[in-house]
């Protein structure tokens, strides 16, 4: 006769999109993970802020609280899985968990950008695990994949498309020609923006999960400031349009990579990628990431960046590894912890890439020219200009793909034409991204 399997009882902080995920998903495949960890795996107390929203789950009564301490502070309990989002209340209660010596399970991108250096390294002392697969990428196991699949590799680079509002938004925007704001409404009625989507448009939700991932490859905790963040607000179809002529489609990506002086370069920046490259072809909430090693060369990750099922998925194999570690006494099988920092952080102003400008400028003699000479006075190629034809009276559009120059050279040459009389409206500089592996 096989021995019952032991119970591990987890509080569940949060019944938002995903929390729910997790709650309704740990009940739909109980019995899978506990063939596959010989543990049960049972949520015992729920803090949400309003119970009353809640009746559709037909949570029992008397599991929701109100209060996380209730969780934290119940020996029963010795897993926490953090879902309540957001950065100061998500600390505190991080902390607190970690200092009870609790297993913590977290999603939250924007906690560990901020406080990850400080939070990995009190679960260290405290030899707790703090889990948080489900911060980078939704359904995807790419922290696994860096952190224990590819320990034996530096990383040379990661591209990652990994924030699903915005590729949705992009997707929609040039594939149905819907608006911005259309795009960016069908994402949250579909469950796949944060709850405030100021984070997902602005960039800073892919910025933070950067850091993550720089911090997995590198071993340093960059600070938000050192991140160069841009968001696909300012994208308009007439950029779409362009990008498409030339071969390209517009993507937000998240670039993580070192230089030759093993500088740490991480920025989020709508750029133009080739068509032909599978990166490009990552619609919808589809995220994907794809990581150069020294030893493995490229490995490419994809699937669901964001939703309710795709990332409780994420969740929960945490939660396994987390009761696994717990009932089985197998020791503190965290995954290693990135240690010390290989490099220095590479300023933004000196990161290089080919360009995209774009200019809407009068349509007369010169106009050309004079834009021209000031890209040239800063020793930037043009690699191809087109100005398609508009009536006479009208102002033009002006499209350059410039080669290489770093990044501060660019902004010199751009401001420097932004105050020309004959430019009506801010350029738009984009990045053109080969996507190559640093010496992989
Ligand atoms: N809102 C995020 C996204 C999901 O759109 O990718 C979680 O980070």
């Amino acid at each position: 006769m096989t021995s019952e399997p032991k119970t591990v009882f987890v509080g569940l902080a949060g019944l938002g999109n995903v929390g729910a995920g997790v709650y309704k998903n740990l009940l739909k495949n109980g019995n899978l993970l506990t063939d596959r960890t010989g543990v049960r795996i049972q949520v015992r107390r729920i803090a949400v802020r309003t119970p009353e929203k809640h009746t559709e789950l037909q949570v029992p009564e008397g599991m929701l609280t109100t209060d996380w301490r209730d969780l934290v502070n119940d020996p029963e309990i010795p897993v926490i899985v953090e879902l309540i989002g957001g950065v100061t209340e998500a600390y505190h209660l991080v902390k607190t968990a970690i200092l009870a010596r609790k297993t913590v399970v977290t999603g939250n991108k924007a906690l560990l950008a901020e406080h990850g250096h400080e939070l990995v390294a009190l679960a260290e002392r405290e030899d707790v695990p703090l889990y948080f697969e489900a911060a980078v990428a939704g359904g995807i196991p790419i922290i696994k994949a860096v952190r224990e699949a590819l320990i034996g590799n530096h990383i040379k680079a990661i591209y990652g498309i990994i924030n699903g509002t915005t590729n949705y938004i992009l997707t929609r925007m040039s594939e149905a020609g819907l608006s911005y704001d259309d795009a960016l409404g069908e994402a949250q009625v579909l469950g796949y923006a944060e709850a405030d989507p100021t984070l997902d448009v602005n960039g800073w939700d892919a910025g933070h999960k950067a850091i993550v991932l720089a911090w997995l490859s590198y071993g340093a905790w960059l600070r938000p400031e050192q991140v160069h963040v841009e968001g696909v607000t300012e994208i308009t179809q007439t950029d779409l349009r362009f990008a498409r002529s030339m071969g390209y489609v517009v993507k937000l990506l998240g670039v993580i990579r070192l230089d030759d002086s093993n500088r740490i370069e991480v920025r989020v920046q709508p750029c133009l990628v080739p068509q032909s490259h599978i990166l490009a072809n990552v619609h919808g909430v589809m995220n994907a990431v794809a990581v150069y090693g020294d030893i493995v060369g490229e490995t490419l990750f994809y699937g669901s960046g964001a939703g309710q099922n795709a990332t409780s998925s994420s969740v929960i194999s945490d939660l396994a590894d987390a009761v696994d570690n717990l009932a089985n006494e197998a020791g503190t099988n965290n995954g290693f912890i990135p240690q010390g920092h290989y490099g220095s952080c590479l300023p933004v102003d000196q990161t290089v890439s080919r360009y995209y400008l774009r200019l809407r400028v009068d349509d007369r003699p010169g106009v050309i020219a004079s834009i021209s000479k000031i890209i040239a006075g800063h020793g930037i190629g043009i690699l191809s200009l087109q100005q398609p034809e508009v009536d006479p009276s009208a102002d033009a559009d002006l499209m350059l793909m410039l080669h290489q120059a770093t990044y501060g050279t660019m902004k010199k040459a751009v401001a420097e034409i932004a105050a020309l009389e004959c430019v009506q409206t801010t350029p738009v500089l984009l990045r053109v991204e080969s996507l190559k592996g640093r010496g992989a």
